[in-house]
């Protein structure tokens, strides 16, 4: 097993200085930094094997398309998907979200449907939710948090019936930290005969996914948020529900025949994949999954939860540390804000000390409206953090407090 340092030297950039001051990066919800096998993997397709994927006979288009196709394998088995073809390259998570809005909103939604939300979800998982609802005539339902920022159940099921259509929900909460209780959310959703996606943008760098166990309908996420490129990321849908939705966009790839009469649509995956994809990405994208695996979920999670504690612990004893969600069960997140001070400022002064940190709304303006808050700092965690730089943090923070009193 590695240890931490060995870890660090994997990831070049936390070599870096910022500002003449080693980079403390803690802004891993934004987005991870990449091992050094996942930077070479990029290299190496542009220097050795570059080629457009799935429609040439020559040697490097079959290296090329074998190497993408083993990548959809690993995400296959890394979320234990039944099938290869139930994984969909795209974007990231906000495509993959649109992706599902927009299909499911033109072959199943009619007006008077309903659509069920939480109100922790970041902007990916509220904007295409109210655009289908907009045009298709069907009601957007926001399922209430306590101040806490854990959902408020009861509402939920309260929320729930025969007019669900979809439930649409953040797996953790990039705000907040908030872990939500899925597998009972789709238990639930699916008595009610709602199908169910997970937004899993801010889960899989943590914690395993078992998509048969979840019985999760959809689950989107982003390659940069798990140690991977950004421009990719995948959906996972179930093979019957993928199957019944029609193409999302036209093109390239996505057809069997074409004529000018009529055209007919390939099989999965390819049906939902039009045009030449992000070929580098997604074999990089496999790359970051063995690196998750070499690392094991069992160490990360241990490493995070030591980190989320010793901050929690530290940050609270600042006079002035208002944290923003303390739900019970929560990722290693930390969203707070400093009595009398601007979260931007904070964020500005200790940038010069080299800490990244993220300011503002996240993303999640109905958040910040519910906590009545322009918006907050976050410090997000990676199993590549250490304590010490949660020592930076927290007298980064204090120094900061001290200059705007
Ligand atoms: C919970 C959650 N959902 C969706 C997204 C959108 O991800 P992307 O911008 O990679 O599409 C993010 C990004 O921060 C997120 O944290």
């Amino acid at each position: 097993m590695k240890t931490i340092s060995e870890i660090r030297k994997d990831f070049p950039i936390l070599a870096e200085k910022v500002h003449n001051k080693p980079l403390v990066y803690l802004d891993n919800g934004a987005t991870s930094q990449k091992p050094k096998i996942v930077i070479d993997a990029i290299s190496e397709y542009y220097t050795t094997y570059n080629s457009n994927i799935h429609r040439g006979v020559h040697h490097l288009s079959q290296v090329a398309t074998t190497a993408y196709e083993d990548a959809r394998k690993k995400i296959q088995s890394f979320i234990n998907a039944k099938h290869a073809h139930e994984v969909i390259f795209t974007k990231g998570t906000t495509d993959g979200i649109n992706l599902v809005a927009n299909c499911l909103g033109r072959s199943y939604i009619n007006s008077g449907d309903e659509v069920i939300i939480s109100a922790m979800e970041h902007h990916s998982n509220i904007v295409p939710w109210q655009m289908m609802c907009e045009e298709r005539g069907a009601i957007l339902k926001v399922i209430p948090i306590n101040k806490a920022g854990e959902l408020i159940y009861e509402s939920f099921l309260e929320l729930l019936s025969e007019k669900t259509k979809i439930v649409a929900i953040t797996h953790i909460s990039n705000t907040l930290g908030t872990i939500n209780p899925i597998k009972k959310i789709i238990k639930d959703a699916h008595q009610a005969g709602a199908q169910v996606l997970i937004d899993a943008a801010q889960s899989v760098p943590h914690t395993p996914l078992d998509v048969i166990d979840l019985d999760c309908d959809y689950l989107v996420t982003s390659g940069h948020k798990m140690f991977g490129p950004s421009g990719i990321g995948f959906l996972y849908g179930k093979e019957s529900i993928l199957d019944a939705l029609p193409p999302y966009q036209g093109g390239g790839d996505m057809i069997k025949e074409v004529s000018f009469e009529k055209t007919t649509y390939n099989s999965l995956p390819h049906k939902l994949e039009a045009g030449t994809p992000n070929i580098s990405g997604g074999i990089a994208l496999g790359f970051a999954i063995d690196y998750i695996n070499e690392i094991g979920y069992d160490f990360i999670q241990k490493q995070e939860k030591d980190l989320l504690d010793y901050a929690t612990q530290e940050l609270s004893k600042i006079e002035g540390y208002i944290p923003i969600g303390t739900a019970k069960h929560k990722a290693s997140v930390i969203s707070f804000l400093m009595e009398g001070t601007h979260p931007f400022d904070i964020g500005t002064i200790i940038d010069q000390l080299g800490i990244a940190v993220r300011t503002g709304h996240h993303c999640t303006q109905p958040l910040m409206r519910f906590y009545d808050i322009p918006g907050t700092i976050r410090a997000s965690f990676a199993f590549y953090n250490t304590k010490e730089e949660i020592d930076t943090l927290v007298n980064g923070v204090k120094r900061a407090v001290r200059m705007l009193s």
